[in-house]
């Protein structure tokens, strides 16, 4: 559920027009509700009451300052990536020291910034991974704490590029080894064996996935409780949103008139099956979910620049392109697009929905029909909250986009449109060029 719906016919973010925030800042602009971000944490958490529960936002899916001093003012953690990604948080105020750092390919630096921050567990993926994080710790006299994230082999049912949990990916180890990763883990002296993790996969839809990877290393981390009396359990993220009805998914009303069976996941299913195989472990239980809190909290704001009428195919032409939402291009991923101001009395159009970039590959969508637009009306793709900005690149000499938070009546920008002087601040041209 989300706050974007139209009012008098405009499309509205909370109680803000969203045409006033696109003609105050212009376009492309990605914009995000608070409440809605509120709402969706609030609503997980509940689901799983009961659990010493722990909420670690997976930042990568947005990593905006001003929604990371959201989440820490609603009492989130956080689960990072990178070394930028912990100076995010710090520089937003969040804890580092209930956060946790995941990721193959962590580097010296990146570790030691971490045990500086002291943050509450390393998500460690690989052996070789143990012995940097040991030697590291070991040069600042500290111990490490650790986590190993285990792959426990199923298959999360999602698209091919966000899958993690089966054997055939990067990620972790394998459940069948393990143990013995634990052991050799117990071994070094820089490290504190504190917890477990794993993560299937990315946008699930169904419980099915969630329940039997759980089941599979249940077993094992009772095991790990007994032997080196860790703390925590981290079951991931995954938990996937609406993309195809997104607008209409807002209201409680689409929710109740889906088919039962058919319903989307939400976290009351996902609380009630996995309490009852949590619970009794006693231990710690993070989460990590990163786009189910902020995907359906955030829309792309875009501007209609051309309605080009081809031979049997109409191209309506955006000022938003793949560098500002990748996810189409990049996971063939449906996003919605919806007019700001809703005319119900005009034509259906149908054309292909496509950006300024030099590539065919530049589409947002092909044959989608929607009310008849043209040159300077403005757009939403909406379910852009996650995975939007923080994907978006530069390509084509295209400045990153603006950001909006909205909190009521009230919306505030929050990243600047990106001038082409800092675009290219750390660019020079070298003296030997210079003639
Ligand atoms: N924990 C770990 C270890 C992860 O790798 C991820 C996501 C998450 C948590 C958060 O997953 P979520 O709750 O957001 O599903 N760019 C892709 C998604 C990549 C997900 C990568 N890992 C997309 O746009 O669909």
């Amino acid at each position: 559920m989300h706050h974007f719906r139209y009012v008098s016919h405009k499309l509205h973010c909370e109680d803000v027009d969203l045409a006033a925030v696109a003609q105050l800042h212009g376009t492309p602009t990605y914009v995000y509700s608070a409440q809605t971000i509120t709402d969706n944490y609030r609503r997980l958490a509940a689901s799983l009451t009961g659990l010493d529960l722990r909420i670690c936002y997976a930042m990568k899916a947005n990593s905006n300052l001003a929604v990371l001093r959201h989440f820490a003012n609603l009492g989130a953690a956080f689960d990072l990536v990178s070394g930028g990604e912990l100076r995010r948080v710090l520089a937003a105020g969040g804890r580092a020291q209930d956060s946790v750092f995941a990721g193959v390919g962590k580097t010296e630096a990146e570790i030691q910034l971490a045990l500086e921050a002291g943050v509450y567990g390393f998500h460690v993926e690989s052996e070789p991974e143990l012995a940097r994080i040991n030697h590291v710790a070991g040069q600042l006299g500290r111990k490490a704490p650790i986590a190993i994230r285990i792959n426990p082999n199923v298959d999360a049912k999602t698209h091919a590029k966000i899958t993690t949990g089966k054997s055939e990916n990067k990620f972790g180890i394998p459940l069948t080894v393990a143990a013995e990763a634990y052991a050799a883990a117990a071994k070094y002296p820089h490290l504190q064996l504190r917890g477990v993790q794993m993560h299937i996969g990315s946008q699930l839809t169904t419980v099915a996935p969630f329940v039997e990877a759980v089941e599979k290393v249940l077993p094992f981390v009772q095991q790990l409780k007994r032997d080196y009396g860790i703390q925590y359990f981290s079951v991931g993220g995954g938990l996937g949103i609406v993309y195809q009805d997104a607008l209409a998914s807002g209201a409680q009303a689409w929710w109740d008139a889906q088919p039962a069976g058919e319903r989307p996941l939400t976290p009351e299913v996902y609380g009630a099956a996995l309490k009852p195989l949590l619970a009794p472990l006693g231990l710690k239980i993070l989460l990590e979910p990163g786009r189910f809190l902020v995907g359906n909290s955030g829309v792309l704001l875009s501007r209609v620049e051309y309605l080009k009428r081809g031979s049997g195919k109409n191209f309506l032409i955006l000022d938003a392109a793949m560098n500002d939402l990748v996810r189409p291009a990049m996971y063939d991923a449906y996003h919605e697009l919806v007019p700001l101001v809703r005319d119900t009395a005009r034509p259906a159009l149908k054309a292909d929905i496509v950006g300024p970039i030099c590539e065919s590959g530049d589409c947002f969508a092909k044959d989608r029909t929607l009310q008849q637009l043209g040159e300077g009306e403005y757009v939403a793709f909406l379910s852009a909250g996650a995975y939007g900005y923080t994907m978006a690149s530069r390509y084509n000499t295209r400045a990153m986009a603006a950001e909006v938070l909205v909190s009521g009546a009230r919306f505030e920008l929050v990243n600047a449109r990106e001038s082409f002087e800092t675009m290219v601040a750390g660019e020079k041209i070298p003296g030997f060029l210079k003639t």
